[in-house]
């Protein structure tokens, strides 16, 4: 049985009101009933009627005390206006392929059942009556519960069929499967695998928002493995693909960058929502292949795999689509860095190598941090409870040269001005190198962060330049 909270069964009964008004038969159905029964929030309500969408829409909207303004979209025959924080949207049953965003407009009108079989599972097919004789009473004609009990992603028609209506729902089936955690009927997963080429008519843009939905998923493995699996992935992200395989030479293999990295992005995912650390944890490896060597006597070589990977960022976000801005640079960033933390736990930790990793992180260091621990991945327990407990004393150094020398967020004390009036020195490079001197020597730690060391350092800079100060 379904469970409404009673504000939805407030504006629910609300609309089945003007359905009876209007002496036609109303339905809320998909994504919201889908999600009701998993307990999972929405507030997203899709209503369907045997008749006028429209006019629907708008007798509802009389039922409120303080409805938004109703949105009409006559092409499509569908309207819809805003509630008490609900989306409501509004449209007459229909025979052709259901699909919010779709173009095209209505053609023929259709009956309950046509609505709900040109929907794309039996777990969003179905729909509770809204009108007060049968009011929230379940209609599941393609067994959409048992399903939902089962944890099938299954389509109502033949997937063929539903698949070739709207081939966007070849993603969907992964994305459902991978938010639910919930399996794809095999017959389904054999027409994505055998039509994965039809994904090319659509376009990137939802392609990508299904993908990202994916990635923020508690398990993204799950996705990434299914869309390797049906041969969908290569057709808009061939570099993924390209992490696949474990090449041998001389009795030494390398780890399967793929698998690895599907792990590290599985690991991330209960430490942070956050989709560009996501995806950064996707393309921290991306130049692996690109970069890999075999060096006699010592094995495999990823030499420069951080630099290459961060300057295939921007293509990557620019090939899915992804947008060009900070966001790309704080991916491309954490790509570049992704092994400074690591490396650090190797040797001998230095001062000046933590104040340079604090200076170069800035502000995304617990986010670098994050990564790093993430990426620690063995099939050697023992592997990985050393690396980890090298990590937290990376972790527990830059705490202390933290907190003595404030770094994060650092400029050095000396600006470009006070070089150019100390020296009467116009714009020039003369300037760039005496505050690069500056700021290495107190990264380096040859000086301290303060002001007067640093402009007696400057002035000693100066005069190995035979410079004159105006003081
Ligand atoms: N639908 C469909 N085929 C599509 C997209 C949507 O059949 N390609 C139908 C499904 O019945 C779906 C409903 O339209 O439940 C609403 O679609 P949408 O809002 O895109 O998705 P939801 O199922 O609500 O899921 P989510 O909110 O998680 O995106």
């Amino acid at each position: 049985m379904i469970r409404l909270s009673s504000s939805e069964k407030e504006i629910l009964s609300k609309i089945g009101a003007a359905a009876d008004a209007l002496q036609i038969d109303a339905y809320a159905v998909g994504g919201f009933v889908r999600d009701k029964l998993l307990n999972r929030p929405s507030k997203d309500i899709d209503i369907v009627c045997i008749g006028n969408g429209i006019e629907f829409a708008q007798k509802a909207a009389e039922q409120f005390e303080n409805p938004s303004k109703v949105n009409v979209f006559q092409n499509f025959g569908t309207a819809q206006f805003i509630v008490d924080n609900f989306e409501i949207e509004f449209v007459g049953a229909r025979k052709e392929s259901y699909r919010r965003d779709s173009r095209k407009p209505i053609v023929e009108d259709g009956t309950m059942q046509d609505d709900q079989e040109r929907r794309d599972f039996t777990i969003n097919a179905l729909s509770i009556s809204l009108n007060n004789k049968s009011f929230a009473e379940l209609i599941d004609p393609f067994e959409g519960m048992k399903d939902l009990e089962n944890k099938i992603i299954r389509t109502p028609l033949n997937p063929n069929k539903t698949y070739s209506d709207d081939p966007l729902r070849m993603m969907r089936a992964i994305r459902f499967a991978t938010q639910l955690d919930f399996t794809i009927e095999e017959k389904s997963l054999q027409a994505i695998s055998s039509m994965a080429d039809r994904i090319k008519i659509i376009s990137q843009e939802r392609i990508t928002d299904e993908l990202n939905k994916i990635i923020l998923s508690p398990k993204p493995s799950i996705g990434f493995k299914l869309l390797e699996e049906t041969g969908l992935l290569p057709y808009f992200f061939k570099q993924m693909v390209d992490l696949k395989g474990v090449e041998r030479r001389k009795g030494l293999g390398h780890k399967d960058n793929f698998y690895h990295t599907i792990e590290v992005l599985d690991n991330i995912a209960p430490n942070t929502n956050n989709l560009w650390l996501r995806w950064a944890a996707i393309l921290h490896d991306i130049a692996k292949p690109a970069t890999k060597r075999f060096e006699e006597g010592h094995g495999w070589t990823f030499h420069g795999h951080e630099w290459l990977g961060g300057k295939m960022v921007p293509k990557i976000f620019k090939q899915l689509k992804l947008p060009n801005n900070e966001k790309m640079k704080y991916v491309q960033k954490l790509v570049r860095l992704h092994l400074r933390p690591i490396a650090l736990a190797k040797e001998e930790i230095t001062d000046s190598a933590i104040r340079r990793l604090l200076f170069d992180a800035g502000e995304d260091t617990d986010d670098l941090l994050t990564l790093c621990n993430a990426d620690i991945t063995s099939k050697n327990p023992e592997k990985v409870k050393r690396y980890k407990k090298n990590f937290e004393r990376v972790k527990e150094k830059l705490v202390e040269v933290e907190e003595k020398d404030n770094i994060r967020n650092w400029q050095p004390p000396i600006t470009g001005e006070i070089i150019m009036k100390t020296f009467n020195l116009k714009p020039s490079k003369t300037v760039g190198d005496l505050k690069l001197a500056v700021r290495e020597a107190i990264l380096d730690g040859d000086i301290s962060n303060e002001y007067d060391a640093a402009f007696a350092f400057l002035l000693q800079k100066g005069e190995e330049l035979n410079l004159t100060p105006q003081i």
